[in-house]
């Protein structure tokens, strides 16, 4: 594929702006068969859904949040996909433009348009989405989740938990507790230091424990793992360009170019513990690691295992390509930093020194594994991985990391040529050890999008079936919800 060719593609399968469907794709039109075991659930899928917009290419973080519901059934697969409807969008949709300041888009005309912006912060809900009892989230960095109508997608606006996290900035990242179906939230709040907030919630949006610690610096958070003993996040601490900074606040620049993470400063880890009377622990990792994305968690009796895809060095800035709103998406520039490859973390119970271990040679994003086993020792890692091991995303392959071995033991399964691979949603089979992955393939040059089917198993065996779908822009985090 040439350069030019796979930015096409690139460009056509991150804009891709489809709007609300509603579809079914008949088994006749299905490439293998689907496992009955699908029958009993549907994927979620979230991502900037409306990203071009009045001319002006946003940047993907600040594309309109678009979720995606497939349901199985003896007669084939249907999609259902809606744009989440937040105040955003809604101004945007009616003008037809830019209207709202994001995170890393300006509006055009400069320093009074953008002091003027309507709409306070831009909240696109675009990142996560999380199927949780009755209720369907959708998750934003730096605001409210939004709460949709799980069966006809509805937006039904944005989830406070009653107002526990009105206002509050809070991780695009949720997770459940699979031990209690607890809700765990982070909200954060900054300024030189960072106020971490970690609240499970009971089905009622009551807190049944929450915890509070004061970080001795300014972080950039996303993600976050958990033990039955700790939450855990990225140390990232970040550095901000003042000069920049002042720009931003006078409608000159986006915020997200003022800030960056401080490579002077060594790779840590804080473990909150879930013990309200224990201190938190500021764990020394053995180089500079910026965590953007974790897989697992668990305690052994001597040791907290992390799984976690770090970056040796991490800038902020060209991520999916974006270089301004009036230029196509380069999928080269995310080539010219090292990629994130994926550790596997000791941490003593009596030392904050750890040790790791590079999981096998690729670079890998997207981790998932049963969420069944979420702070528990699971058998396999899952993520999106690319084939040639110098580079990270965009991706091209699916990756498995078996972690019964003491070895490394990965299996990859590559796209062909000028096809894009997204995050791998693990869906639970029979037994602790079998499941099937959820895979969106973007095949942008032939204006198509496939939704493969794995084995999770057999990876390397490629899909057992395929689903042929409309070209529909590549989504961040997808989740697996039972029904
Ligand atoms: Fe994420």
């Amino acid at each position: 594929m040439t350069a030019a060719d796979r930015t096409l593609s690139w460009n056509r399968a991150m804009l891709a702006s489809p709007g609300d469907l509603d579809l079914q794709v008949p088994n006749a039109e299905i490439e293998g068969v689907i496992p009955p075991e699908l029958y009993a659930g549907r994927l979620l899928s979230n991502g900037p859904g409306w990203t071009q917009i009045g001319g002006r290419t946003v940047h993907p973080f600040d594309g309109h949040g678009y979720l995606r519901a497939f349901s199985f059934s003896e007669k084939g697969v249907a999609l259902k996909a809606r744009f989440v409807r937040t105040a955003s969008y809604e101004i945007e949709a009616a003008a037809g433009s830019v209207k709202v300041r994001g995170l890393a888009t300006d509006l055009p005309g400069g320093m009074l348009p953008n002091l003027r912006a309507k709409g306070g912060r831009r909240n696109v809900a675009n990142t996560t989405v999380l199927q949780w009892q009755e209720r369907l989230l959708v998750g934003w960095e730096g605001g409210s989740p939004h709460a949709l109508d799980p069966q006809s997608l509805e937006t039904l606006g944005p989830e406070t938990f009653k107002g526990l996290v009105d206002g509050e900035a809070s991780l695009a990242h949720m997770r459940l507790d699979p031990s209690s179906g607890h809700l765990v939230l982070v909200g954060m709040s900054q300024s030189r230091k960072t106020t971490v907030r970690f609240r499970e919630l009971d089905s009622e949006d009551h807190v049944v424990f929450s915890r509070q610690d004061e970080l001795p610096e300014m972080i950039f958070a996303h993600d976050f793992a958990m033990t039955p003993l700790h939450y855990i996040l990225g140390g990232n601490p970040m550095r901000l360009n003042l000069g920049k900074l002042a720009k931003s606040f006078a409608g000159l620049g986006p915020f997200f170019d003022a800030i960056n993470i401080d490579h002077s400063k060594p790779g840590v880890l804080y473990l909150s513990p879930r013990d309200p009377k224990a201190a938190l622990r500021v764990v020394s990792l053995p180089g500079p690691a910026t965590v953007i994305h974790f897989g697992n968690a668990h305690c052994t009796e001597t040791a907290t295992i992390v799984d976690a895809c770090l970056f040796g060095r991490f800038d902020f800035g060209g991520e999916f390509g974006y270089r301004g709103p009036d230029q196509e998406l380069d999928p080269s520039l995310p080539d010219a930093r090292p990629p994130q490859r994926l550790f596997r973390i000791t941490i003593p119970h009596d030392s904050d020194q750890a040790t790791w271990r590079q999981l096998g040679p690729y670079a890998v994003d997207f981790p998932r594994f049963n969420p069944a086993h979420e702070g528990q020792r699971t058998p396999w890692l899952f993520g999106a991985a690319r084939r040639d091991t110098q580079h990270g995303d965009p991706f091209d392959s699916v990756l498995s990391v078996d972690l019964r071995s003491q070895e490394t033991v990965t299996q990859i399964w590559t796209a062909p040529e000028q096809v894009f691979v997204g995050e791998p949603v693990f869906v639970p089979g029979a037994s602790p050890e079998t499941g099937h992955l959820l895979v969106m393939l973007s095949d942008a040059m032939n204006e198509q999008s496939r939704l493969a089917i794995f084995d999770a198993a057999r990876v390397e065996a490629g899909p057992i079936a395929q689903v042929p779908l409309p070209l529909l822009p590549v989504a961040f985090h997808g989740d697996w919800a039972s029904s």
